[in-house]
């Protein structure tokens, strides 16, 4: 009776239905053969044709009726209808005219690994979950730290994004030197500090203000011309803030800031970390790719002091987003700051699950994509990539040092590349180079963003994109000068 009931209700089940799986004996794959190709080809239409599409869309409300959620399954046409209007209306980072920001297009063996992994749905949360998958994690992250210089005995974890990394990085920390783990910061009797530069990313702040520090708790250092920390004020910040009665447990040095790409001086600041005994981070998020580099590696000299590092391959890696990771150079002291055991996670003698030792609990495997992408480029071929994009990054300086109405925010350690038209008043400065940056998108197909970098407007590049070539570096400034010339400029 019970079975005869399990049949009817399995029987329910439309071919409809069911073919918005793989049947794991194999009864629909025809079907599911042509729905993938039948994808495929259109992403690859779009994908084929970036140079075509604007490489930022303006910004459109969308009908809401065109999100609702359906009653019934739609048809594979329907679908696509839809999708294509995603397609149109979607950042196209691809375009070797999108230099905004630092979104790489990724690599295709990375585009592949997120379908897998997406197909093989393991859960990073546990050795259990992800057999293969856990043990990959544990082993690039090895060889990760050792490319950074770290010690035997580091090694990291896989996160979603940059912000996650230096959060963990900072709980380590706080855990580590303040000596509470399993207590809470509220018992502490003096207020924990954090330094870091003034042009630090904005996640140092959003991590202090998730761990009880508090955001007004993280101490901006004062930054040079070059945008990277000044270590006089650094310790001029540190005494100061000792004299007050707080408690500094850390300093977050940048490797490749956000705006300018700056470096900070790793060695000076991993001196003064030891000398006053704090915790050394690097937030090396855009800058860490530079392991690779055979020529421009000794920019991160210093790194390989740091007590963890951060770093999102999603970035100059070329691997699709997220793909991050935070390193330690004392893996099993982290493992003591930060583990909290799950009882419905089996224990392993040999690895530690993954969600018990990281921000998130499943996890997604992310290690997949990356990995595919460093079998397909290779040490040697992502140290091309990052030779190109510095080529590149000398052609354009030498554009700007070249034209006397444009100047450089600072002098750029990497590729990216900050400056603007120059202006005797401040609020005219600002409107000329957002009205040079609309131009520049809206008419010249150029999608250069517009930061504010120390109060003001300012263009931004990215020399990324493997398909940037020198002559559309020429094209961008016929444009610029063409705008300037219009202004009587130049
Ligand atoms: C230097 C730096 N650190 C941290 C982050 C945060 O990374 P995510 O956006 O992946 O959270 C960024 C993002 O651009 C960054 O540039």
């Amino acid at each position: 009776m019970v079975e005869n009931l399990f049949e009817m209700e399995l029987g329910m089940l439309s071919q409809d239905i069911i073919n918005n799986f793989v049947s794991p004996d194999g009864t629909n794959r025809i079907e599911i053969d042509i729905l993938v190709r039948q994808f495929s080809a259109q992403l690859f239409d779009f994908l084929t044709n970036s140079t075509e599409l604007s490489p930022l869309p303006a910004l459109n409300k969308i009908d809401q009726t065109f999100f609702q959620i359906p009653i019934s399954g739609q048809s594979i046409q329907e679908i696509q209808d839809k999708l294509e209007k995603v397609y149109q209306l979607s950042m196209n980072a691809a375009n070797p005219r999108y230099l905004g920001h630092m979104d790489s297009i990724p690599s295709i063996y990375s585009i592949l690994g997120d379908y897998i992994a997406s197909a093989l749905n393991n859960n990073m949360l546990s050795l259990e979950m992800s057999p293969l998958l856990t043990q990959l994690e544990n082993n690039l992250m090895i060889q990760f730290a050792s490319l950074f210089g770290l010690p035997n005995g580091s090694g990291g974890v896989m996160l979603s994004g940059g912000t996650l990394a230096n959060l963990q990085a900072l709980v380590v920390a706080r855990n580590h030197k303040l000596k509470i783990k399993d207590g809470n910061v509220y018992s502490l009797s003096q207020q924990p500090v954090v330094f870091t530069s003034e042009v630090a990313h904005v996640s140092v702040t959003k991590s202090c203000m998730l761990m009880g520090i508090g955001s007004s708790n993280v101490i901006k250092v004062k930054s040079n011309q070059n945008a990277q920390m000044c270590v006089d004020d650094l310790i001029l910040k540190i005494d100061e803030q000792i004299k007050l009665g707080n408690v500094p447990f850390a300093i977050v040095a940048t490797a490749g800031t956000t705006i300018t790409g700056s470096i900070d001086p790793l060695n000076e600041v991993a001196n003064i970390a030891k000398r006053f005994n704090l915790w050394f981070h690097v937030d090396a998020i855009y800058g860490g790719a530079l392991i690779f580099s055979v020529e421009h590696k000794h920019l991160i000299n210093g790194i390989e002091l740091a007590d963890s590092i951060s770093f999102n391959p999603q970035k100059w890696l070329y691997v699709a987003k997220t793909c991050s990771m935070v390193l330690f150079r004392d893996f099993s002291g982290m493992v003591n700051n930060f583990r909290i055991t799950a009882p419905y996670m089996k224990d392993q003698e040999d690895f530690i699950n993954l969600g018990e030792i990281t921000v998130q609990g499943s996890k997604y495997a992310e290690v997949l994509k990356l990995w595919l992408s460093l079998l397909g480029l290779g040490i040697r071929g992502y140290g091309q990539l990052i030779l190109h994009c510095y080529v590149l990054r000398d052609i354009f300086v030498a554009k700007i040092a070249s034209r006397k109405w444009l100047e450089l925010a600072a002098n750029p350690d990497t590729n990216v590349i900050c400056f603007r038209v120059m202006s005797f008043d401040a609020d005219q400065c600002d409107r000329l180079n957002e009205e040079l940056q609309i131009y520049l998108l809206r008419q010249c197909g150029f999608f250069v963003s517009l930061p504010k970098f120390r109060g003001q407007n300012w263009l931004r590049v990215v020399m990324i994109n493997p398909f940037t070539s020198p002559e559309i570096i020429d094209e961008l400034f016929t444009k610029i000068d063409c705008f300037l010339h219009n202004l009587n400029l130049n």
